[in-house]
């Protein structure tokens, strides 16, 4: 790639985060998701550090305006109404819970992480937004660790929360809901992009059902936590917290603020992360109703090194799919019985999770898988432009285009420039 092709795609990077700005928040894409999400917004909130880093705190405190009083942060804010999005605040039906409009279920809370990142861009900028800040993003931890944690392994209780809509992790819990009483919907995502690399029918009848289950009971925590039927623990979550509770305690060092609860957490979520390792050394997903892994290997399953965790046999599954797939790493395991290159978080690749993938190789020392995977994902963008997903194997754009956190991901880490901000 010459200078000239990485600066202009720089140039087009930034353009997309203004173009899907809406003030405060940015969109994920116009169209398909035309609100505010939780950890699109703290991968938005990375890209705009690395060229506007006022901007960058705003989007993480308007973020935070969404938070509810048990400290839960909503996986969607629904600032202005838009009809052509389904679930809308209509079927959450969360009113009197959070102080705006939104979804009922959390996302994985990178924002730790990359507050800490922010922050140690420009300290002088940072320190007064961060400080408002500290005690929400402390709270929010809270409830992880009160109402999402079996003995340090994060679990989810939808599977939108856990940020990978249909993962092969969730499929067994999935099978085990009867969405019966579900009800006539209508479903917007498929009329923005083509239906063969969405989530199925099947997925969506339980994933409304799950939501409907939810609100009959009030969204109240402990109501909803009685009998889950969908509760499976979960490598990214898991791993992301883990990473973000230290991300956390060294903000709290920064500002004079006491660490020692987080490091509790710290503690706990180790132990849990080791314990999501199956008889194979995979990080997998684990249902807790059954008492089982998965046994997938997903592209979750090598945030092991960001979490803090060493793992040769993880090393020697990525150098696997650094031999198979041209654009790794595929949300699933190419040669699995559940991959499909083009459907979602069943194969693709998903250039977020490669960021979080090679900033964990870096500070676990993995400097020269590191390099290859930021290589071969500026090579995917550079080729195909800032998609929601890539085709694993071939490059494929798949889903929405003008992607938020894709072009994000390339400001702040594929970016030949990157490194030199
Ligand atoms: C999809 C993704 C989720 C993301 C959202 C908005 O639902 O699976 O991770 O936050 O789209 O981009």
């Amino acid at each position: 790639m010459t200078r000239m092709d990485h600066l202009a795609l720089d140039e087009a990077a930034r353009a997309i985060l203004r173009k899907n700005d809406r003030g405060g928040y940015t969109l994920p894409t116009f169209g398909l998701y035309p609100y505010q999400w939780n950890w699109d917004s703290a991968f938005a909130a990375w890209g705009f550090a690395q060229f506007d880093i006022d901007r960058a705190w705003l989007e993480l405190t308007t973020l935070f305006t969404g938070q509810w009083p048990n400290g839960m942060l909503p996986h969607i804010l629904f600032h202005r109404p838009d009809p052509g999005y389904f679930p809308g605040p209509d079927v959450w039906g969360t009113e009197d819970k959070g102080p705006i409009p939104s979804s009922g279920i959390s996302q994985p809370p990178v924002a730790a992480t990359f507050a800490r990142m922010i922050y140690d861009k420009n300290p002088d900028a940072g320190r007064e937004p961060l400080a408002a800040l500290f005690p929400k993003l402390v709270a929010w931890h809270r409830w992880f660790m009160r109402w999402r944690n079996a003995d340090g392994m994060i679990f989810i209780t939808h599977p939108w929360e856990g940020g990978r809509d249909n993962a092969p992790d969730w499929d067994s819990a999935m099978q085990a809901i009867d969405p019966v009483g579900v009800g006539e919907y209508t479903r917007r995502d498929t009329a923005h992009v083509d239906a063969s690399m969405r989530p199925t029918k099947e997925d969506y009848d339980r994933y409304i059902w799950l939501v409907q289950r939810a609100r009959g009971l009030g969204w109240d925590d402990a109501a909803v936590a009685q009998d889950q039927p969908f509760k499976v623990a979960d490598p990214l979550m898991t791993f992301v917290l883990l990473r973000a509770n230290r991300d956390l305690a060294a903000l709290a060092d920064a500002l004079g603020e006491d660490r020692s609860e987080l490091d509790s957490w710290t503690a706990e979520l180790t132990a849990g992360a080791a314990a999501l390792r199956n008889d194979k050394g995979v990080f997998d997903g684990y249902n807790l109703n059954l008492g089982e892994h998965t046994n997938s290997v997903s592209n979750a399953s090598f945030l092991c090194w960001l979490g803090g965790v060493d793992s040769p046999q993880m090393l020697a599954e990525l150098h696997r799919a650094f031999d198979q797939c041209a654009y790794p790493v595929p949300s699933q395991k190419v040669g699995s019985d559940w991959f499909n290159a083009k459907r979602y978080w069943r194969g693709p690749t998903w250039a977020i999770v490669n960021m979080l993938i090679g900033l964990g190789l870096i500070d676990m020392g993995h400097h020269a898988e590191a390099e290859e995977l930021r290589a071969r994902t500026a090579a995917l963008m550079t080729q195909h432009g800032f998609a929601e997903y890539y085709d694993p194997l071939t490059g494929d754009p798949a889903g929405g285009d003008s992607f938020t956190w894709t072009a994000a991901v390339w400001l702040a880490w594929a970016s030949p420039s990157a490194g030199v901000q």
